[in-house]
């Protein structure tokens, strides 16, 4: 417990965040098998395949695949590594890729070449002081698996991500304590196919399919979550949403009613995983549009007994619902929410709304419904950055940003919120998930490489790298 509400508490994970799939590359190295995320390809067609409106289970000759290899960081994490430790990160969040430790899911045992590689990175962390932070599956789901079984809409999956986690769980328990499930769960209901290797036919029943997979997830979280602390004892095991208030665009009840429908939209996941059975609004959802969710016998009871340790979020904006046409008609983007534009905010060169006032709201309703530790595992602005003459990054647009966002989550911890930790997302600049890009940048560290995979590779710090060493040395002091 923090008894000093205008500072953050001593123990605070500053750190920084990546994905495995949009860092790593060497996506066939090491005994890797595929994941949907190396079939996403850059350009056009991305969304359709990411939503699960294009059939493909292998690469296609002509599309430029900017997973497959990234940032490189598969090769160069030792280096990359050290810098964030030079910020002077206390934890770093970072994913496992599913397919290097069972390359197609469904393997007795597992990868040894996989379990190295990671070996050797948490190695690398501990030996600078840094915590690792694990997202067991951020958006990688083998192929070979759902070529053979459909994705997540098959029950079996609950078994094969069980038997992914008992050989992580094994082989890191002395040097991993934080876990989060599954990232951005409520992702499935977007893009069903990146979030839970989820493909559709024409005449599907998309909702349904939709919800089932998201139950078996559920399901599959909830027993990770037992399995890891019996495995590892003292261990924390989180959820993670992705966040963001959703406000009435007025106060007409009906707009206010359709912000609370849209709310729940996402937190019901949360809900189920955090107070451990599905809450009346969800079911009457679900009864209202015909769906059907099959329950194993135990399942009720699974998801009660076996709820998450700490609340894992991101919030990059705040959301804004209306009933009234014309109000929805001007919809800006947003992280693959789409969301109605609000008036009083400004938004990213990617159309996403700032507001870091929204991410004091954010933290404080999570708290006020779960009472549990909140970590904010994401949280950025999205840029192009233009290098000048002599090379120097200046992005002083990403420092007010995140300033705003730390000065959000000091008053939050002030409200009483208990606020574990802060990764911002993309400490290095990485592969944008919605778009492909690499111009979309997050990071404190500028990579050199473009939209075409061009580039040198070459590392180099930002002015935010100089701001954000800054902010964790005086422990959010000076921001
Ligand atoms: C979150 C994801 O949705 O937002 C990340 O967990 C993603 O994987 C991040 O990269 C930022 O989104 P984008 O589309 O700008 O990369």
């Amino acid at each position: 417990m923090n008894n000093n509400f205008n500072k953050f508490p001593e123990n605070f994970l500053w750190g920084g965040a990546l994905a495995a799939n949009q860092c790593e590359g060497g996506y066939k190295e090491g005994g890797k098998g595929l994941t949907t995320v190396d079939l996403c390809p850059a350009g056009e067609n991305r969304r359709k395949v990411m939503e699960g409106k294009i059939d493909i289970l292998k690469p296609v000759d002509g599309e430029y695949y900017p997973s497959h290899e990234s940032i490189d960081f598969y090769h160069r994490f030792r280096e990359d590594i050290a810098l964030f430790a030079e910020m002077g990160f206390k934890c770093l969040r970072i994913s496992i890729a599913w397919s290097r430790i069972f390359p197609n899911g469904d393997e007795e045992t597992p990868n040894e070449e996989g379990l190295k590689f990671y070996d050797e990175m948490f190695d690398e962390m501990i030996k600078h002081g840094i915590e690792p932070v694990v997202t067991i599956c951020h958006f990688d789901t083998p192929i070979g698996i759902i070529e053979k079984f459909g994705g997540w809409k098959n029950r079996k999956f609950v078994d094969f991500y069980l038997n992914y986690c008992k050989a992580i769980f094994t082989r890191y328990k002395n040097k991993v304590k934080y876990w989060m499930t599954f990232n951005e769960i409520n992702m499935i209901l977007h893009l069903p196919f990146m979030g839970a290797g989820v493909r559709f036919d024409e005449g599907d029943n998309e909702l349904q399919i939709k919800y089932q997979s998201a139950h078996h997830e559920l399901i599959a979280s909830a027993l990770a979550t037992k399995m890891a602390h019996e495995i590892i004892p003292g261990s924390m095991v989180g959820c993670m949403l992705a966040a963001g208030v959703t406000y009435a665009y007025s106060c007409n009840p009906e707009d206010v009613q359709k912000a609370m429908d849209k709310e729940r939209e996402n937190l019901f996941f949360i809900d189920v995983q955090s107070r451990g059975e599905y809450p009346g609004y969800a079911k009457r959802f679900l009864r209202e549009n015909g769906i059907e969710i099959v329950f194993g016998e135990k399942d009720e009871e699974i998801l009660k007994n076996n709820t998450v340790d700490f609340i894992g979020f991101s919030y990059y904006s705040s959301r804004c619902a209306s009933v009234n046409p014309e109000v929805v008609n001007g919809k800006t983007a947003g992280n693959v929410f789409k969301t109605v534009r609000n008036p009083y905010l400004k938004v990213s060169e990617w159309g996403w709304q700032i507001d870091p006032l929204g991410l004091r709201i954010t933290a404080n309703q999570l708290y006020d419904r779960y009472q549990k530790p909140l970590f904010i595992v994401e949280n950025g602005l999205g840029a192009v950055d233009t290098p000048e003459e002599d090379g120097t990054i200046n992005d002083d647009y990403r420092i007010e940003y995140l300033s705003e966002h730390v000065k959000a989550m000091k008053e939050a911890i002030a409200d009483g919120v208990d606020l574990i930790g802060y990764t911002p997302w993309g400490c290095i600049d990485l592969v944008s998930a919605s778009t492909g890009e690499m111009k979309k940048r997050y990071g404190f560290i500028y990579v050199d490489k473009d939209n075409e995979g061009n580039g040198t590779l070459n590392r180099s710090k930002k002015k935010s790298f100089y701001w954000y060493k800054k902010v964790i040395e005086t422990n959010g002091e000076e921001v």
